[in-house]
Order: structure tokens, then C-alpha cells, then sequence
């Protein structure tokens, strides 16, 4: 694996690397785990070059969030990239994606301040900027992402789709602990009895599921009935449950075709998010 930091010479050697097939990028934040590596083996299957990335982007992290002591932990990262094959790897700096004096800005409106956008003001507007970057660093043909991050999905593929990006968005599914938990890089955080705590998202996500595949339709009633999971786990702060349309993450009054079912919550002082589809 080829590890680059500039954008000069990363997309020379990706148009090198390319030469006429299709080239597949996993974007990261690093601190890897087995959902990160999903991503990977869906390009590693599809594309005949694989290019992944690794940046801690400042801008998508509010002041006060955890920007600082956000997970490293670059030489395991890049054994990890090794055996799952990826041939480019870009690491950059933050003064290479944002050169001093930078004041452009992609910005996807509506959409981007909807679910954690509406609790992390900003945190949309980092996201599609470095993503865009990256794509024209990159010029991938796919870049994969997880259907753990709905809102960021949705948000980029309208990126995409409104700018007539030269790329196809994937989308895998979520990969979680044995126990249910979404695997996250923040999970980290978490202390045993935490840990435990932060299964009430997914409990909560798997009774609007029940609930929902029983027949009920009524949205009051799936978000009634998982907030009061929650109600019975008072040491976590609910932030957000929803059901939206997936692609406008518009609130739904009842579901008739598919929703999202989105959540996030505060386990101590660790965020976490969730979600799940409904089949409509
Ligand atoms: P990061 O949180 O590192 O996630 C990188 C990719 O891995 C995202 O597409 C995310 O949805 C996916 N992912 C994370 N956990 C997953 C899981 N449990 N199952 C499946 N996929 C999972 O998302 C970002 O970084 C950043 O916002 C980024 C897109 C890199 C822009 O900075």
C-alpha cells in the first residue's frame, strides 16, 4: 500500500493506478474497526483499484465535541488496510485540506440540518466539504459508505446528485457487536456499565421494528413506544428518535413506503447514533 499525504501527487498515482478500471474509495476518520472493513471488502469485490482515506476532519466537530481526543491510531490502521488489500491510501494534514485562508464551502441545504445536523450545527456542512474534497482529490468511480451514518447518506448523495459528481455512491449495510451494539470508532469511550447503557439504542430501534412488522403504522406510535425504552434507561439522554423519508429525512406522519427510523443518544458523555429501515 501506497501511502500519500499531498492531493498532487495522490491523484497522479491514482490515475497511474486506475489505468482504465474502476477505482473504488472508502473514505475514514481512522481508529478502523469491523464496519470500516465492510466498506473496504465491498470495494475490494466490486472495483479493480481500492483507495481508502484517513482524516480527522475538524470542521464536521463543533467547539467543545471531540475533535481533540478523538480515537488515533494510524500504524494499526494501515496493517488493517494492508490485509484488506487497499493499494492508496490518502493522509493528509488539515493544512492540506484547508490551506490557509480557505473560505469554500459545500453546503447541502435543508437536508444537512435535519437529525444531527439539527444538534450539530455545522457538523453537515464539515462533512460534504471534505467529502467533496476528497472527491476531487480522489475521482473515484465508487466510494462506499455505511448505512450507519443515514443522515451523512442522504446528504451525500444529494451532494452528488445537485453537482453532477462523476461518482457512484454505496451504500453497506450496518455491522454491529454481537450483542447488537452499531459498531463505532466512539464505542471506544465507553466504560463497562456505559457499554451496557448503550444498548438501549438498539433495544429501542428493535421494538419500533417489532412493532412495526406486527402492523402498526401510526409514527406517534413507533416513536411512543421507543421513547418509552428509553424512559426505562433514565442514564442515557435521548436526543433524537425519529421516522423521516431516507432520502429528504423529512418526518413521516405515517409509514407507507420505506422510513428511516433514526436515533441518538448520549451514554455518559459519548454520543452515539442508530437507525433502521422500514421496509414500507
Ligand atoms: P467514520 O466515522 O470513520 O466512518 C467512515 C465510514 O464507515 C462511514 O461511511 C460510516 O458510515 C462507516 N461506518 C462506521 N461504522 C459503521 C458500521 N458499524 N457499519 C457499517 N459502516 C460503518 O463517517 C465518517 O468517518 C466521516 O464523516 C467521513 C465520511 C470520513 C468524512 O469525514
Amino acid at each position: 500500500m501506497k501511502i500519500y499525504s499531498t492531493a498532487l501527487e495522490f491523484r497522479a498515482a491514482a490515475r497511474v493506478a486506475r489505468s482504465g478500471g474502476s477505482l473504488g474509495f472508502v473514505p475514514t476518520m481512522g481508529a478502523l474497526h469491523e464496519g470500516h472493513l465492510s466498506l473496504l471488502r465491498a470495494a475490494r469485490a466490486r472495483c479493480h483499484v481500492v483507495a481508502a482515506s484517513i482524516f480527522v476532519n475538524p470542521t464536521q466537530f463543533a467547539p467543545g465535541e471531540d475533535f481533540e481526543r478523538y480515537p488515533r491510531s494510524f500504524e494499526r490502521d494501515c496493517e488493517l488496510l494492508e490485509r484488506e488489500g487497499v493499494e492508496l491510501l490518502f493522509a493528509p494534514s488539515a493544512d492540506e485540506m484547508y490551506p490557509a485562508g480557505a473560505v469554500t464551502w459545500v453546503e447541502v441545504e435543508g437536508i444537512g440540518e435535519r437529525l444531527c445536523g439539527r444538534s450539530r450545527p455545522g457538523h453537515f456542512r464539515g462533512v460534504s466539504t471534505v467529502v467533496a474534497k476528497l472527491f476531487h482529490i480522489v475521482e473515484p468511480d465508487f466510494a462506499f459508505f455505511g448505512q450507519k451514518d443515514a443522515a451523512q447518506v442522504a446528504i451525500l448523495r444529494r451532494m452528488v446528485r445537485d453537482l453532477k459528481m462523476a461518482v457512484e455512491i454505496v451504500v453497506c449495510p450496518i455491522v454491529r457487536e454481537a450483542d447488537g451494539l452499531a459498531m463505532s470508532s466512539r464505542n471506544a469511550y465507553l466504560d463497562p456499565q456505559e457499554r451496557k447503557q448503550a444498548l438501549v439504542l438498539h433495544r429501542a430501534l428493535t421494538l419500533v421494528g417489532d412493532l412495526f412488522a406486527q402492523g402498526e403504522r401510526r409514527t406517534e406510535a413507533l416513536i411512543a413506544a421507543g421513547k418509552r425504552v428509553f424512559a426505562e434507561e433514565p442514564s442515557v439522554r435521548l436526543d433524537y428518535l425519529e421516522v423521516v423519508d431516507p432520502e429528504t429525512l423529512e418526518a413521516v406522519a405515517d409509514v407507507f413506503g420505506v422510513a428511516l427510523v433514526a436515533v441518538a443518544g448520549f451514554v455518559g458523555s459519548t454520543r452515539l447514533i442508530d437507525n433502521i429501515l422500514l421496509p414500507g
